[in-house]
This record gives structure tokens, sequence and C-alpha cells, in this order.
């Protein structure tokens, strides 16, 4: 069966990105990250707006050309609807409406959540449907069942912080910069993990809750620097070490039940925290007793990039799946919304 040339384009949070695919295949793919945030310790949503609104035509001109593919050849123009920053969200759609607009070509709004889940479609190994999957990034935590590549169904999620904000933010606590997620990872690896004991956050079911355990850290970091003002710095690899223990610990402990309710072997996770090097090799020992057989995207395709949400237009497509020029973007768009 052959596909389309399909144009994508990625703006929700901070990265602005573009993406060619063609008959399924990744031609091309653009990211430019947005330096910008990291002095004020966060996204800055009206900056992130203004920001895209400068690298959007030279990220979709690269992106075009390094696929060597003018757009009068494109069959659709993809583009995240949500969820994602209002204004981050706007510019992206604006242009790909436009730009569908004027070459008469149909629009295809992706939802955010279901491509970082399809991006395990871009490279082999590829999982088969049904599959489990563990979204994790600065922004979501979901546990998802993944029917088809236009069927989810939302198992659990978290209550609160996302997984990657739990990072972030306890990393601060412990003077690192943002996004400290990647930071804390490589200062973990030279630490123990056993050195402080962290409760798991307490929540029945499928649930995830993270801003109990920022809070315990905080206490803690607080009663320790009271008795010795140089504690952080100087047990800051055993720190690191154990924060990230607990997280994972907690985040595939719930993974494990849902596997286990779910009776689903393909295990997946996506999403920018997929990228912890603690969470992975946690994975892997967990994989072998429980008879798993995990995927995890390349690095590349795990944080927020255009080349997920091409292969999640790719699939809608195929589907038959389009919008309109009525499409507003939604920055509280649901799972299996579109
Ligand atoms: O998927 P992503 O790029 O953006 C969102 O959609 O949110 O994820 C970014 C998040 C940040 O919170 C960052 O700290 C976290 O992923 N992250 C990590 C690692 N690499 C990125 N967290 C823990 N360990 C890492 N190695
Ligand atoms: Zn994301």
């Amino acid at each position: 069966m052959s596909f389309p040339t399909i144009l994508a384009i990625e703006s929700s949070c901070d990265d602005t990105g573009a993406a060619v695919i063609q008959n399924g295949e990744l031609r091309s793919y653009v990211v430019a990250g947005q330096e910008v945030h990291a002095q004020y310790g966060g996204v800055v949503p009206e900056l992130a707006s203004r920001a895209h609104q400068e690298h959007i035509v030279p990220v979709v001109d690269a992106a075009l050309k390094q696929a060597g593919i003018d757009k009068h050849q494109l069959d659709a123009v993809a583009v995240t609807r949500g969820p994602g920053l209002m204004g981050a969200l706007l510019v992206g759609s604006s242009f790909a409406k436009g730009l569908a607009l004027s070459l008469g070509k149909p629009l295809i709004g992706v939802n955010h959540m279901q491509a970082h889940i399809l991006a395990h479609f871009i490279d082999p190994p590829r999982p088969l449907f049904p599959f489990l999957c563990l979204t994790v990034s600065g922004g979501h935590t979901q546990l998802v069942q993944v029917n088809s590549a236009v069927d989810f169904s939302l198992l659990g999620q978290t209550r609160d912080d996302a997984a990657g904000e739990a990072f972030d933010k306890i990393g601060k606590l412990l003077g690192l910069p943002y996004p400290a997620g990647p930071v804390l990872d490589k200062l973990a690896a030279q630490g123990n993990p056993q050195r402080f004991h962290f409760a798991d956050p307490q929540l029945p079911g499928l649930d995830y809750s993270f801003s109990g355990l920022k809070t315990a850290v905080l206490y803690f970091l607080e009663a320790e620097t009271r008795k010795n003002p140089d504690f952080i710095t100087e047990n800051l690899h055993d720190l690191c070490a154990s924060v990230q223990h607990t997280l994972v610990r907690y985040l595939l402990s719930k993974l494990r039940l849902a596997a286990r309710q779910s009776g689903l072997k393909q295990i997946a996770i996506a999403g920018g925290v997929a990228a912890n090097s603690g969470l992975r090799a946690a994975l892997a020992e967990m994989a072998g007793q429980e008879g798993w057989t995990t995927f995890i995207p390349a690095f590349r395709y795990c944080t927020d990039n255009a080349g997920m949400v091409a292969m999640a237009a790719h699939f809608r497509y195929a589907a038959g799946l389009f919008h309109d020029q009525t499409m507003t973007p939604d920055p509280r768009l649901t799972l299996n919304a579109s």
C-alpha cells in the first residue's frame, strides 16, 4: 500500500519542530530548541509563543529542503492540536491551516499524547497492538492501553505534577539548573540509591501523585541543612541517586500493576523521561522478571519532536481522519480526542 507525503509541525511547548514523512518513512526531522527559558527555571508561555513565531518558517523550510520535497508535492499538512500551551499551539496551528489552505491540501490535527506513543512506529522494532505504554514527560504522566494507532484507553494518570516535573522541581531544590531531569540522572550514576529513603506516594489504583514526594524532599533538605549548611553539596550524588530510585520504583510499580491487570506483555515507554538511565535499567530488570518485551524510542523521538507528529499523521491519513479550517487548538485535549 502506498501512503502520501505529509509535512508535520509541532509547537506545543518549547520546541519548534517540523518533519516530512513519505510512505510511512520519516524523510526529515528538524527541531529548534528555546534557550530563553533556562534563566527563568521553567517554560515561560509568552516567550515560547514568540520564539515559535521566529522559528517556524526556517524550521519548516529546513524540513522540506532536507527531505528534498517542494511544498506543492505535499498531500497533507499536519500539526499538533493539543494538549499544550495555548499560545504555542496557536502559532503552529495558524501556520499549518494557512499553508494547507494556500496549497489546497487537507489538514490533520494531531493529539500530542498520541504522537508521543506513536513515536514507537518510526523505527523498528515496533510493538504490535494492543500494547501498554507509560508516557512520562515534563507535562504528562499517563498509563495507556494502545488498542490501535487511533484508539487509546487511559488506564491511569497523574493527579498533580508530571514525572518530568517531579525530576525538575526536586532537582531545583538540589540547586540543579533547568531542566534538571538529565542533570540529576547524570549525578545519580555516581551516587548510592539506598542512602536516603523517601516513601512512595500512597495512592491506590493506577493514578500517580508526585507532589507529596517533592514536599517530603523539601522538608528533609530543610531539616538537614539546618544541622549542616553544606548538606546538599556534600551529599549531592547520593541525594540524586536516592530521589531517582524512588521516582523510578514508583513509576514502575504502577506499570507492573497495569500490565498484570491488562494481561499485556508488550510494554513501551515514551516521553522525555524515557531517556532516564535509571528508568531504562530498572525496566529491563522488571521485563526479565515479568516476561515482557519492551520498547523505547530513540532519544530524539522521546523528547518533543515533529517526527512523532508526522507518524501519527501518517496513521490518521490512512484512516481517513482529517480536520477542516474550523479546527482550533485545545490546550486540554484529552487522550482519545483529536
Ligand atoms: O517530552 P519532553 O521533551 O517534553 C514534554 O512534552 O514535556 O520531556 C521533557 C522532560 C523534562 O521534565 C526533563 O527534565 C525530562 O523530560 N528528562 C529527564 C531526562 N531527560 C529528560 N528526566 C529524567 N532523566 C532524564 N535523563
Ligand atoms: Zn511532549
